[in-house]
């Protein structure tokens, strides 16, 4: 049964934690109805403080989670307006050393997970007329910085191009597409990088693993954007104070994208690359 349908309701996914559940409080505090989806919700305590919060279990990279999830959503709703993809994660290290399945997991979330969810929750945007998908992707979907990061760079450009291209057969639907960039962001945990094992017979990838994982490891909060600036970016687009495709967060996302946009990109590549060594 419907609970409210006068309020605007927004659907989230990864809420157990970083950018997702900060998105789903602020909403919460917004005074909208939030449908905020993980995928182990027995263990969450502080989205379950909000009444105007519903958790549904979701991973999204199970098909029939996703559609049990969404079709639970607008049970409970009556009305969908704004679906946030933001569940992610990161597998890092040299393709030549990745395992099989950490390959196809870091493509089954990043993007085959906002591919199931879309896919789930088009029927209801048609019936309504409507509808917004904000897909949160990062400076590494739309140019390349570090070495080691390829499987990563290649699932938010794929999400990147996913929504570039849905906006042809959606915009005369009146179902609206939005893109985040955002960079590296203090307060989340982005908790599940895998950075793959080492090789004792190929040795040639160590030095730039041990310069990957210390900058994972001394991430320096100061450099990194203010997730709740990136929190109020996404509720400037459901909001439609802002209507831009496109929106990038923080200083080393738009410089380097300003970097890449204004030199050939061979160029560009030699300069990060010089940059790395
Ligand atoms: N943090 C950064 O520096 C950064 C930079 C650029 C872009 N981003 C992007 O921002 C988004 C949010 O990341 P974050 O920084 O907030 O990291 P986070 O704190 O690790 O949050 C990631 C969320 O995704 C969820 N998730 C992972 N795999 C999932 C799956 N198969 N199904 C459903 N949920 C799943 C996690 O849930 P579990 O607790 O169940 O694992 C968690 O709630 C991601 O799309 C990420 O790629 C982050």
């Amino acid at each position: 049964m419907s609970t409210n349908t006068a309020a605007q309701t927004i659907f989230i996914t990864g809420t157990s934690s970083g950018l997702g559940k900060l998105t789903a409080i602020h909403f919460a505090k917004m005074g909208w109805n939030v449908a905020a989806t993980l995928r182990t919700p027995e263990n969450e305590q502080e989205l379950r403080q909000y009444g105007n919060i519903r958790l549904f279990k979701l991973d999204v990279t199970d098909l029939d989670q996703v559609r049990t999830a969404v079709d639970a959503a607008i049970e409970a709703f009556g009305k969908i307006d704004v679906v946030v993809n933001n569940a992610g994660m990161g597998t890092y290290g040299p393709l030549e050393l990745a395992a099989e399945k950490d390959i196809d997991w870091q493509f089954a979330v990043n993007t085959r997970g906002p591919i199931n969810v879309i896919r789930a929750f088009l029927p209801h945007f048609r019936q309504n007329g409507g509808g917004m998908f904000i897909n949160i992707s990062s400076f590494m979907g739309v140019t390349t910085a570090v070495p080691l990061g390829s499987l990563y760079n290649m699932s938010k450009f794929a999400l990147e191009g996913l929504t570039e291209g849905l906006y042809y057969e959606l915009k005369p639907l009146n179902i609206e597409l939005r893109l985040i960039e955002q960079g590296g962001s203090s307060g989340n945990n982005f908790t599940n990088n895998i950075i793959w094992n080492r090789d004792e017979k190929i040795t040639v990838y160590d030095e730039m693993m041990d310069k990957l994982s210390a900058l994972m490891g001394n991430r320096d909060n100061s450099q990194l954007d203010d997730p709740q600036e990136i929190v109020d970016a996404i509720a400037d687009l459901a909001t439609g104070v802002n209507s831009k495709f496109r929106t990038v967060i923080g200083a080393a996302g738009n410089s380097l994208m300003a970097l890449r946009n204004s030199v050939p990109i061979e160029e560009y590549l030699e300069t990060m690359a010089q940059n790395n060594r």
